[in-house]
């Protein structure tokens, strides 16, 4: 096959003097954990990045179609983004919320004006699955019930709690998970029994999830949660009005909506800023990351003060979880995808 040639352009990477691939093949084997996977047969070392393009050992330049795992946003090194990331390390690099500090109370304001309805209090994390943690936590505290309906072929993190909302069985280790967590059929119009072709697609699968409620739940559930577009699973768009209908369900038997726009948010979707907004839904919880920080370890759950009040019952402690470097990262973000006019790059 015949190699594709890049478009030229305006950046000369570094020479790089660190480790050779083999060195650092050998040293990942000997001192890092077997479970981590790699991609292809024979994988790339990454050295440096710059916008859309990363580097390996030799200079040589890569197109990252994969975005980092859909996490570089406004691009690799942005140089925006790295001004105020350098700015802040030199200012403050560490403070936790038990102190004041301007960066983080700018940014959540900035961040509450980009959601619509109630949804104006944000809790930052430091990654994917602690948002959907402390979400999973948050409604089941808030509604007082423990059931909590998630989709087949959904992924929302590998931690103890997430790997049960999680439903892929490569992810889901053999040991006891998913208490009290049910899984609907995944509204896939491709792969699953209602077509692409039929209009009433959305609410035939959502009626799974009445289902669920009434056979496998005592009829009170604690919360629905759904990504926007399942990523991991492939990127799954749902058929129009499958959220309106499973929204509809959830809060009948008491629960909360928790969007997952871990991969959909930050303008990803193009006309619309979370990928929410594509079902024309408002949710009652929303957790972000990967995009959120380009790459720094930051996350969020947004969701309305009346929701948030519940964790006031005890103390919850983040300790990095809004430090001052990720916040102005985060800030910057938010700026390069409005200046840039990001959204806008869609077609
Ligand atoms: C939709 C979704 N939710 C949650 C997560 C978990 O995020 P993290 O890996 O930052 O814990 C991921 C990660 O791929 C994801 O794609």
């Amino acid at each position: 096959m015949k190699k594709p040639s890049l478009p030229s352009f305006d950046h000369q990477p570094k020479a790089y003097t660190g480790p050779s691939l083999e060195d650092v093949k050998k040293l990942r084997k000997r001192y890092l954990t077997p479970a981590l996977l790699t991609y292809y047969t024979d994988p790339i070392m990454i050295v440096e990045g710059f916008m859309q393009y990363v580097y390996d050992e030799k200079g040589r330049r890569y197109l990252d179609v994969f975005g980092g795992i859909v996490t570089i946003s406004v691009g690799h090194c942005h140089p925006y983004v790295i001004q105020k990331t350098k700015e802040q390390l030199e200012t403050l690099q560490h403070a936790t919320t038990i102190y004041y500090h301007p960066v983080i109370a700018e940014y959540a304001r900035m961040l509450a004006e980009k959601l619509p309805g109630d949804l104006s209090v944000c809790y930052f994390v430091n990654s994917g699955s602690e948002a959907n943690d402390l979400a999973l936590l948050m409604a089941r505290l808030y509604t007082h019930n423990f059931e909590v309906i998630a989709l087949r072929n959904a992924y929302h993190g590998g931690s103890a709690a997430t790997m049960g909302l999680t439903a892929h069985s490569t992810w889901k280790y053999n040991y006891p998970h998913s208490f009290g967590i049910h899984h609907a059929v995944a509204p896939d119009p491709f792969r699953g029994p209602w077509g692409h072709d039929d209009p009433e697609a959305g609410p035939k699968y959502a009626a799974d999830i009445k289902n669920l409620i009434d056979y496998a739940t005592p009829g009170r559930v604690g919360a629905f949660f759904a990504e926007s577009i399942q990523g991991v699973g492939g990127a799954v768009v749902y058929p129009d009005g499958y959220l309106k209908k499973a929204f509809e369900y959830i809060r009948a038997a008491g629960g909360l909506c928790i969007s997952d726009e871990v991969q959909t948010g930050f303008g990803r979707t193009g006309y619309h800023y979370w990928g929410f907004e594509n079902q024309g839904v408002v949710p009652d919880i929303v957790t972000m990351a990967k995009g959120i920080g380009n790459g720094v370890p930051l996350a969020a759950v947004v969701t309305t003060p009346e929701i948030a009040q519940e964790l006031t019952q005890r103390i919850h402690f983040n300790t990095f979880g809004g430090n001052p470097v990720s916040c102005a990262v985060g800030l910057a973000v938010l700026e390069v995808i409005e200046e840039e006019r990001w959204q806008a790059h869609r077609e």
